[in-house]
């Protein structure tokens, strides 16, 4: 199976599906890391394992972004995994790729997700709202933000201490193995 995956930023959840795909614990090939943002940092990550990297700078593409990723991965990937990628998808992409575009959530959805919940402004919620769990979820996307069908959830405890960086830093943990094991069901239900 092939996969494409998007980013924005640092890439830590690419990083993990790299890890699993050399570890022989994930059986794809990742065909291409796309990011809106040239300055993404996790497309070093994909260039020192010689995967392909484009820039799709959500400013200069802006209503034609999702177009331009649809032409780059044309029919040419399995999967589109979203990890870390805080632009919308929207047209054609959404039918071409339907129940093949997944993406991981740093909390338990429908908790704080949709717009304007992305990166730590999702811990910072939690905090604020004294939750007593939190955690990440996968799931595919649609036309919405973030309410897609869910594939899978993990959970974690948030003690009174705990602050939006120490609550981040244990979610993000459990989403390195979520997105890995997403990607597995994803490709198990392809093989039956
Ligand atoms: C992750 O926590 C991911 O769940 C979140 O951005 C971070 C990216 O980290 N995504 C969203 O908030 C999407 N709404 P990474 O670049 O190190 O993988």
């Amino acid at each position: 199976m092939k996969i494409a995956v998007l980013i924005s930023g640092r890439g830590s959840n690419l990083q993990s599906i790299l890890n699993a795909i050399r570890k022989n614990t994930l059986n794809c090939v990742v065909s291409f890391v796309i990011s809106d943002r040239e300055d993404a940092a996790g497309l070093i990550r994909a260039q020192k394992r010689g995967i392909p990297t484009y820039v799709v700078d959500r400013k200069i593409w802006k209503e034609r972004l999702s177009d331009e990723i649809l032409r780059i991965v044309s029919d040419q990937v399995d999967l589109i995994v979203l990890a870390g990628f805080l632009s919308l998808l929207k047209g054609e992409i959404l039918n071409k790729y339907k129940n093949r575009i997944i993406n991981i959530h740093p909390s338990l959805i429908p908790a704080f997700c949709g717009k304007g919940m992305y990166g730590m402004k999702v811990h910072e919620s939690a905090i604020t709202y004294r939750v007593g769990y939190s955690g990440c979820t996968v799931h595919f996307v649609d036309e919405g933000m973030d309410t897609g069908g869910i594939i899978l959830q993990k959970i974690v405890k948030v003690n009174p201490e705990d602050t939006p960086d120490t609550l981040a830093k244990k979610i993000l943990k459990k989403e390195h193995q979520a997105i890995v094991e997403a990607i597995n069901l994803f490709l198990q239900e392809e093989n039956h």
